[in-house]
Order: C-alpha cells, then sequence, then structure tokens
C-alpha cells in the first residue's frame, strides 16, 4: 500500500540559523503530534541539509531540492547524487517547474538527474505539472504525460517503488490560486492511469502522488480526501511551523 507523505519545499529561504530553528520546531511539533497518517519530509537548501539533519529525529526525513546530472567532475557550483548520499540524505525533488523554467532543466536532463539519484540510492520526488496556457487550451493532461514518458518511463518497475510524483500545476505555484480538489484528483488519477498503463495497476497503485501549489493549512484536509491525492508539497506554509504542522495533520 502506497505512503502518504507531506514535504515542505524550503526553496530558497531561511538563513542557516533561521533553517536549524525552523527545523528544530518542526520536529517538536511532529514529536508532539502522536501518531501521524503520514511520512515528513523537509527539503531546505543544500547548505542546511547536513545540520538539519542533525536535529531532526526519525519522523521528520531531509531531502535535497535538487542534484546534478552527472556523476562527479568539473561542473562548477552542483552537489552530486552520491555526495548526497555519503551526507545521509535519503530523498532528492527533481524536476520542480522552478528548475525547469528558470534553470532549463529539460525531460532529458531530469531524467538523468533521476538515474543519478537512484544510482545512489536516494528516493526522489519528481516533479510534473502544466503552466496555465497549457490548463487554458486543454492541454495539461498531454502536457502531464509528456513529463512523465521522457522524464522517468526509462526506469524499471523496481526502480519506481523509489519515486515519489509530485503534481504541481504551475500556475497555483505560490499564486494563492489552487486547484480545486476535483481539478487535482482528475489529473493524479490520470498520472496513475498513465503508470498503469506503463507498469501496471499493481505498481501504480503502490506511487505516492503528491498535490502542490498553493495548498495550505486551511485547503490541505479537502484536498488529501481525495482517493488519489497521497499527500502534499508545500512551499510558502512549510515555511511556518504552526502552517505545516497543520498540513501534516490534515489527513
Ligand atoms: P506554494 O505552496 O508556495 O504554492 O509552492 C508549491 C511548490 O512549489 C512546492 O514545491
Amino acid at each position: 500500500m502506497r505512503k502518504y507523505i507531506v514535504a515542505g519545499n524550503w526553496k530558497m529561504n531561511k538563513s542557516l540559523p533561521e533553517g536549524i530553528q525552523l527545523a528544530k520546531e518542526v520536529n517538536a511539533a511532529v514529536e508532539t503530534a502522536g501518531a501521524l497518517k503520514c511520512d515528513v519530509i523537509i527539503a531546505p537548501s543544500f547548505l542546511h541539509l547536513t545540520e538539519v539533519s542533525k536535529v531532526v529525529g526519525k519522523k521528520v526525513s531531509v531531502s535535497a531540492q535538487n542534484c546534478a546530472a552527472e556523476a562527479s567532475g568539473a561542473f562548477t557550483g552542483e552537489v552530486s547524487a552520491a555526495m548526497l548520499q555519503s551526507a545521509g540524505i535519503p530523498y532528492t525533488i527533481i524536476g520542480h517547474s522552478e528548475r525547469r523554467s528558470y534553470y532549463g532543466d529539460t525531460d532529458a536532463i531530469l531524467a538523468k538527474k533521476t538515474g543519478q539519484a537512484l544510482a545512489n540510492g536516494l528516493k526522489v520526488i519528481f516533479c510534473i505539472g502544466e503552466e496555465l496556457s497549457q490548463r487554458d487550451s486543454g492541454k495539461h493532461f498531454d502536457v502531464v504525460k509528456g513529463q512523465l514518458e521522457n522524464g522517468l518511463f526509462q526506469l524499471s518497475v523496481n526502480e519506481l517503488k523509489n519515486i515519489v510524483i509530485a503534481y504541481e500545476p504551475v500556475w497555483a505555484i505560490g499564486t494563492g490560486r489552487t486547484a480545486s480538489s476535483g481539478q487535482a484528483q482528475e489529473v493524479h488519477a490520470f498520472i496513475r492511469k498513465t503508470l498503469a498503463d506503463k507498469y501496471g495497476q499493481a505498481a501504480a497503485d503502490d506511487v505516492t502522488i503528491l498535490y502542490g501549489g498553493s495548498c495550505n493549512e486551511n485547503n490541505a484536509t479537502e484536498l488529501f480526501s481525495q482517493p488519489d491525492i497521497d499527500g502534499g508539497l508545500i512551499g510558502g506554509a512549510s515555511l511556518v511551523a504552526d502552517k505545516f504542522i497543520k498540513i501534516v495533520t490534515a489527513f
């Protein structure tokens, strides 16, 4: 059975002391919340990863926000999957729309990054989602399908076990304009069907599919009640421990 997950993507926010403080607050809130229905992940910047790892317990996992497409060598400014693995980081996000649109991360690059991450024992939170113009012209299903086919479908069914998918419609990210639970569920069901067509229903049923895009403490319960929405990838609301813990406990 697939896991529920709530993951906080801190993006390029928080100084190192602020990040350590936030991680401590999230950890304390998770500890006092008792039994949770979901796994909890926080994704601070590369700089924070090892320090944040030291202040969280077993109930909070730490994720990178990106990793290099190459294994090692002359790639100034990059951080390899092997480096993350050596620092004890279990997850990395790959393919966030901000990476795709601002840093030129194409499907082909993302497929290489995913390969690096999996080869180094990391689990991947793989992000997909359409832009507003693509939704307005009714192309969102084709866009999402293409991102899956070109970014992930090189993987074996066994490798798919280490993939979490995050559906993040670009028009909902940081805009306060969340997808309705119906809109999100429709695409999540389509993603699962696309996975089932390629890998079989049993494998597709085991994949955790997160929703991201203006998910917050007020709309999380409604979104998470949908049958194919298995949690959230949270941006802005993950930067405040009180808000984030309300989302973690929204199932
Ligand atoms: P917001 O929750 O700030 O809309 O960001 C979503 C996101 O991009 C998470 O990766």
